[in-house]
């Protein structure tokens, strides 16, 4: 990664720690596999493509997926909503980008909020084309989507799937269509060494490159250079419970691993 004067010395400064993130496998698929199928090496990191293939191997197992992770959904739709009553306008028009299988989004529809699905494969959300509370747009970026139309965007685990010129990019569109006063909620991993990864790196396995793991402060300084105000930065630990933020050197945590999330709200100044 080059330096980028566009989000200034404390941006790149944080930017050196913005570390790789690498896997194996989804929900029992090989991603390894799914990068054959789609002719993408595993250097590189997975696109709309991939995502498409990846989407329609998980639909042929029913999307099939452990508890554990189903019910971390739950959690998160209840944090966002909470974020939501907190800094969003009243009765917001929420746009969810990176949807995914809109597990989040399903829950907030069911209390009630209106929320609109954003994602770069279209395999995952068939439930949602016939549901009258809500809206899918399909695309690798924003640029469809009208201007000043919405309240409320959540981006949840997907930013770290973004280059760096790429989630510059989109927090541009996020700002192009958010109202003014809107709020921009980004959920995304928090930035630590991956001794998983490491073990299966050196024991051989091969893993795709997945996205990168970034620091609080350069999520900060890339949402404030494409304008937006930072109202509040949370960490979150493997139960989802909040945490005081740690101690940071180069991706390492002190106390050790605490934070494994972020949660970070942006304001669209008035
Ligand atoms: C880890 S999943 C998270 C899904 C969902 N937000 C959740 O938390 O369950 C990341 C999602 O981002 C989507 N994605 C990746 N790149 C994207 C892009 N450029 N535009 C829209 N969605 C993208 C992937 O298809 C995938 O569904």
């Amino acid at each position: 990664m080059t330096a980028d004067p566009a989000i200034g010395l404390r941006g790149w400064l944080h930017a050196r720690a913005e570390r790789p993130l690498y896997s194996g496998d989804w929900h029992g698929i090989s991603l390894e596999s799914v990068a054959k199928e789609t002719g993408l090496r595993l250097d590189q990191v997975a696109n709309e493509h991939f995502y498409e293939a990846l989407y329609r191997r998980w639909k042929d197992a029913s999307f099939a997926s452990d508890d554990g992770w189903v019910n971390a959904k739950r959690r998160i739709a209840d944090l966002m909503a909470d974020t939501l009553r907190q800094y969003a306008p009243p009765s917001p028009r929420v746009l969810s980008i990176g949807a995914g299988l809109g597990l989040i989004e399903g829950h907030l529809l069911d209390a009630g909020w209106r929320v609109e699905l954003q994602e770069c494969q279209a395999e995952s959300l068939d439930r949602f084309r016939s549901d009258p509370r809500t809206r899918v747009w399909i695309g690798a970026d924003l640029h469809g989507l009208p201007s000043t139309e919405f309240d409320a965007i959540l981006s949840i685990s997907m930013a770290y799937a973004l280059s760096l010129e790429r989630y510059r990019a989109l927090l541009a569109d996020c700002a192009r269509i958010l109202r003014p006063g809107g709020v921009l909620i980004v959920w995304d991993h928090d930035v630590r060494i991956a001794f998983s990864t490491l073990r299966s790196r050196l024991r051989g396995r091969r893993q795709l490159f997945w996205g990168w793991l970034r620091t609080p402060n350069l999520h900060t300084a890339l949402a404030e250079a494409a304008g937006f105000r930072t109202e509040r930065v949370r960490f979150f630990d493997a139960s989802l419970s909040p945490v005081d933020p740690p101690l940071r050197l180069a991706g390492l945590q002190s106390p050790f691993g605490r934070s494994l999330a972020q949660e970070l709200t942006f304001t669209k100044p008035a």
